[in-house]
């Protein structure tokens, strides 16, 4: 998990309006929609949200507090229609407090795992993970469906291994690359026939235009794989694509944020408890 910086985030309680409707533009569907979507949930789950209390516990270890972390993923839950609030203490403190209070779901995150937990099922959701089924499920609205068609999943850590099993839900043939061998044959042992390795970016091109992108490098992709209709989905900090790849790529065929869609599909799993 690449640690964010204060200026990744500083700007998203001000923007989600417009956040939300640049999303619309490239999927046809908003923040809570698409979080619903890759949640499985239906349009039941509308009171639970009004009804959930989130606690978002700022955790001061390892490499200590981000500045505007909390209060970003607040305002992402609150956009979304939970009820959230940051506690006044950090750690342990904190968590006392959301108990205290009765929240239902608890939100932390140190260098290593960010989680949400709901307190009245025990239930957990890894960001990582549900990031990876988010950013599927905006690539399956705004291709219009990923089902029979190549997808490639560029990078099979902990983002892109959710992607994968998000893919094969939806019926996708998958493509993967990523720079250590090992982890694609891990992925091939799971996921036998369902996945192709590839092994390098721009051969697994030539058979796809719709890209996952989980891998934290730059420079992956570049102008000359940017061909007509290629769609990136990207939770990937930093961005994988050169200077010439994003002047190319037109705006709308790019998914990217750094935490808005991982966030608010959390908060939908945590409530429904579905995978
Ligand atoms: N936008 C969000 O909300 C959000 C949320 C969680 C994670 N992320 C980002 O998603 C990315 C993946 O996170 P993760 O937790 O899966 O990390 P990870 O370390 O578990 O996995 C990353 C994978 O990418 C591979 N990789 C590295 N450089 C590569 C390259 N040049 N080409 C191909 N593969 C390469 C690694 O071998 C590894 O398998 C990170 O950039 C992380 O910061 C974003």
């Amino acid at each position: 998990m690449t640690r964010l910086a204060p200026i990744d985030i500083k700007d998203i309680p001000n923007n989600l309006k417009t956040y939300d409707m640049e999303l619309e533009l490239k999927t046809g569907a908003n923040l809570i929609q698409i979080a619903k979507n890759a949640a499985h949930a239906g349009n039941e789950v509308d009171v639970k949200i009004s009804k959930t209390k989130a606690a978002v516990i700022p955790v001061t270890s390892g490499l200590g507090l981000i500045s505007g972390f909390a209060e970003a993923v607040v305002a992402i839950l609150t956009h979304i229609g939970v009820k959230a609030k940051k506690t006044n203490g950090n750690d342990v403190s904190g968590l006392a407090e959301a108990v205290r209070k009765k929240a239902d779901l608890i939100f932390m995150a140190d260098d290593d795992k960010f989680i949400a937990v709901n307190l009245n099922t025990q239930y957990i959701v890894d960001n990582s993970e549900a990031t990876g089924r988010a950013y599927v499920t905006a690539l399956d609205l705004a291709s219009g469906s990923v089902q029979a068609r190549s997808v490639l999943v560029i990078g099979v850590g902990k983002v892109g291994f959710a992607a994968i099993g998000e893919l094969v839900k939806r019926e996708a043939t998958i493509l993967i690359y990523d720079i250590n061998e090992q982890k694609m044959e891990y992925v091939k042992k799971i996921f036998k026939d369902r996945v192709k390795i590839f092994h390098s970016v721009k051969e697994a091109m030539n058979y796809t235009n719709l890209v996952i992108l989980a891998a934290p490098s730059k420079k992956i992709i570049h102008a000359g794989m940017i061909t007509n209709n290629v769609i990136i989905s990207a939770p990937a900090i930093p961005l994988g694509l050169t200077e010439n790849a994003l002047i190319r790529l037109p705006s709308r065929n790019l998914i990217h944020d750094p935490l808005q869609l991982g966030v608010a599909t959390m908060a939908l799993e945590a409530i429904v408890g579905i995978l």
